[in-house]
């Protein structure tokens, strides 16, 4: 009875969708005319039914109840009008500032930069999907603020910051990140992930992994953020074809020449950000003023000389576990492989990180790519590392924003 339910609330909003927008539907998110409000008390509605099984539905009722609309003014106040000394970053698309609200309760404020119809249609697609996912590993959505032509989204504060802050910036002197916190991190964000690509309805890529889209609470547990980027696909549908979006050193080869995102894009971008945890190195350094090299490039040949000491990070002044450190390295390895049939599914990457897929582990490791002499499997890194940053990629390409499908 329930499922017949949720299937009908599905389709009635999906209908609903495409009739408001005129020229796309909400799932396909290239037009957003709708009153926020009220399309948010649909979309809490149906995220009610269609991302939790029934014996989680009281908790997620009493969460979701807690997210709501917030109004400019009050966003101003708790700001402190937007004040500089308030900004925590600046990313792609805002600022991200943090606030206290009347009640005493920290919020971060994400304030988009310009309004136009692109960053409509960004803040559509995030609040939409926010509002719909619930994880442990997940940023939940804490509310938004829509009025005149100003965008806001508000999160929970997240104390510790982000996993970037730790490893490369303003925390990283500090060593608060031990191995056993990393490998906490590692498998955390990892789960989270799964969640959107497994067991949300319908799947979810998130399209921008990477260690400043990982924030860490109070205790330091993972919560992935950002979904702004993230595209819902639709069941039936192996892979979108669309822009490209995300950020250098993190883009699977096939996304960014191709643009084909699918599940294992994220993948190779956790990838990345796996070898990133376990090595404090950033995924593109700069080797010599003409030379950038990438983190597989760098850590490749270190694995197939068995030279993991060489790759954990020096700030753990050794205190760390072989095994576990060998597991993350090599599973950040296959992960990142430039063939995304090679990837393991995140689901696995959690079982393989737990240490729980003994035989699966030992296939990876007597793969071709960690042969010494014919290692081979990692992008070059060249080609990406134009400059210093690891910018953030927005390539218009009009026109290929469509679904394939694959005729099974
Ligand atoms: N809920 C939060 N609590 C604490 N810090 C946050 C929160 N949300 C974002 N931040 C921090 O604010 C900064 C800006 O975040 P933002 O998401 O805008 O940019 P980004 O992650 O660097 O890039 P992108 O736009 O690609 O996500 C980041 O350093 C991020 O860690
Ligand atoms: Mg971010």
């Amino acid at each position: 009875m329930n499922e017949i339910l949720e299937y009908l609330i599905l389709q009635s909003l999906k209908r609903f969708s495409i009739s408001f927008s005129g020229k796309t539907s909400l799932w396909g998110c290239t037009r957003f005319s709708a009153p926020l409000p009220w399309v948010f008390e649909l979309m809490d509605f149906r995220s009610f039914f269609c991302c939790t099984s029934r014996s989680d539905r009281k908790e997620k009722a009493k969460k979701q109840s807690t997210w709501r609309i917030f109004s400019l003014k009050e966003l101003h106040a708790a700001t402190n009008n937007f004040n500089y000394d308030n900004k925590l970053g600046e990313g792609g698309f805002g600022s991200v500032y943090w606030g206290q609200l009347w009640d005493g309760s920290q919020i971060a404020v994400k304030r988009l930069k310009v309004f136009s119809n692109k960053a409509e249609m960004e803040f559509a697609v995030e609040v939409e999907i926010l509002a719909r996912v619930r994880h442990k590993n997940l940023l939940s959505l804490r509310g938004y603020c829509a009025e005149g032509q100003e965008r806001l989204i508000v999160y929970d504060y997240m104390p510790n910051l982000s996993l970037l802050s730790h490893l490369h910036g303003q925390h990283s002197s500090e060593s608060l990140l031990d191995w056993s916190r990393r490998m906490t991190i590692a498998i955390g964000s990892a789960e989270g992930i799964v969640y959107l690509h497994n067991q949300a309805t319908p799947h979810i890529i998130h399209r921008d992994v990477k260690a400043s889209n990982v924030l860490l609470d109070s205790e330091f547990k993972a919560q992935v953020a950002d979904f702004g980027f993230a595209k819902l696909i639709p069941d039936g549908a192996t892979h979108v074809t669309t822009r490209v979006k995300g950020t250098l050193g993190y883009l699977a080869p096939e996304y960014a020449m191709l643009g084909k995102a699918s599940e294992s894009c994220d993948v190779y971008s956790f990838g990345i950000l796996l070898l990133e945890i376990a090595s404090g190195k950033k995924p593109i350094e700069k080797v010599n003023a003409t030379t950038r090299r990438s983190i597989t490039e760098w850590a490749l040949p270190l694995v197939c000389e068995g030279k993991f000491s060489e790759i954990v990070d020096a700030k753990l002044k050794g205190e760390y576990v072989e095994q576990e450190l060998k597991r993350v390295v090599v599973v950040g390895l296959i992960c990142a492989h430039n063939q995304p049939e090679k990837r393991p599914t995140m689901i696995e990457v959690v079982e393989l990180l737990k240490g729980e897929m003994k035989e699966k582990f030992v296939e990876i490791e007597n793969d071709e790519m960690f042969r010494c002499g014919e290692a081979r499997g990692c992008s070059d890194g060249v080609s990406f590392a134009a400059d210093d940053s690891l910018d953030f990629v927005s390539e218009e390409k009009e026109g290929v924003e469509e679904i394939e499908k694959v005729v099974a």
